[in-house]
């Protein structure tokens, strides 16, 4: 359902993104780790055609990402790091206006938005502006936005960034909803990067972890924890500085330390 070849991404010469490669079978659900500045968003704005790799290649649902980027983009759903703000808009209108941006078919616009708020719990709330509502809510805005147009695949970059104990386990399940599978038919298959280890080992089936640029591990998560290991160990023992060797990039620490 995804595939990832030599994914590369400089800014001038700093190197982001350092030929990253990485697989997704049709409803699996993938945590995308990394310290921040490891290079999460910049992989999923280039796999969701945001933003140009400077080399490799991906492809969504066997649509490559450059030779047929609305194909692509079509079976693709993204909640963006920061999702953009439309504070005055009724959550209805919103998600009516994002799915002719997806190029939902008119006939079937309503019944695309009626399925998406059901499904995020917003049914009660959509003729609420949304910058009334609470940041959960609005996270929920957020992921009713990614599926309105039903894609197969999921790009979720840290979508419990800012919520509250209460409001994370409702959007974790809430992401468990769209991971299952419902009427026969495959859950969506996601990418979610996170901080929060607890949500990664609730949702996903593997775990991908980045470290300046470069796959530092890939591996499903009950190998991981097989023999009472933990994701936690096994994150800081694979992230902290010093402990790669020579997997690490050759960046300087003034580089790769902006943001982290
Ligand atoms: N437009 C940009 N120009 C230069 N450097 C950037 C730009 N965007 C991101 N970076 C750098 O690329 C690295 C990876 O950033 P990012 O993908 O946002 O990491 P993550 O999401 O894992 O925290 C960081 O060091 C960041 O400062
Ligand atoms: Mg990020």
């Amino acid at each position: 359902m995804i595939e990832v070849n030599g994914i590369r991404k400089r800014y001038g010469d700093f190197v982001a993104v350092d030929d990253v490669s990485f697989s997704a079978g049709a409803g699996e659900v993938i945590g995308f780790l990394g310290p921040n500045g490891a290079g999460k968003t910049t992989t999923m704005r280039i796999l969701t055609g945001f933003l140009p790799a400077t080399d490799g290649t991906a492809s969504i649902a066997g649509h490559d990402i450059h030779k047929a980027p609305l194909e692509a983009r079509r079976a693709t759903g993204y909640l963006p790091e920061s999702p953009p703000v439309y504070p005055e808009m009724e959550v209805r209108s919103y998600l009516t206006y994002v799915s002719k941006l997806k190029d939902v078919p008119r006939a079937k616009r309503r019944e695309a938005v009626d399925r998406a708020l059901e499904r995020c719990g917003l049914t009660d709330v959509d003729r609420r502006p949304i910058g009334q509502l609470s940041k959960g809510y609005r996270q929920r805005v957020g992921i009713a936005q990614a599926i309105v147009h039903e894609p197969q695949v999921l790009i979720l970059d840290e979508p419990t960034v800012g919520l509250d104990p209460n409001q994370i386990l409702e959007i974790r399940e809430l992401l468990a909803s769209l991971a299952a599978s419902k009427d026969g038919e495959t859950g969506h298959t996601i990418v979610l990067s996170t901080h929060i280890l607890a949500e990664v080992e609730a949702l996903c089936r593997r775990v991908i972890l980045i470290r300046q640029g470069k796959k530092v591990l890939d591996q499903p998560l009950d190998e991981i924890t097989r023999d009472g290991g933990s994701l936690e160990a096994v994150f800081a023992r694979l992230t902290l500085r010093g402990d790669v060797g020579d997997e690490v990039a050759s960046g300087s620490d003034a580089e790769t330390g902006a943001e982290g």
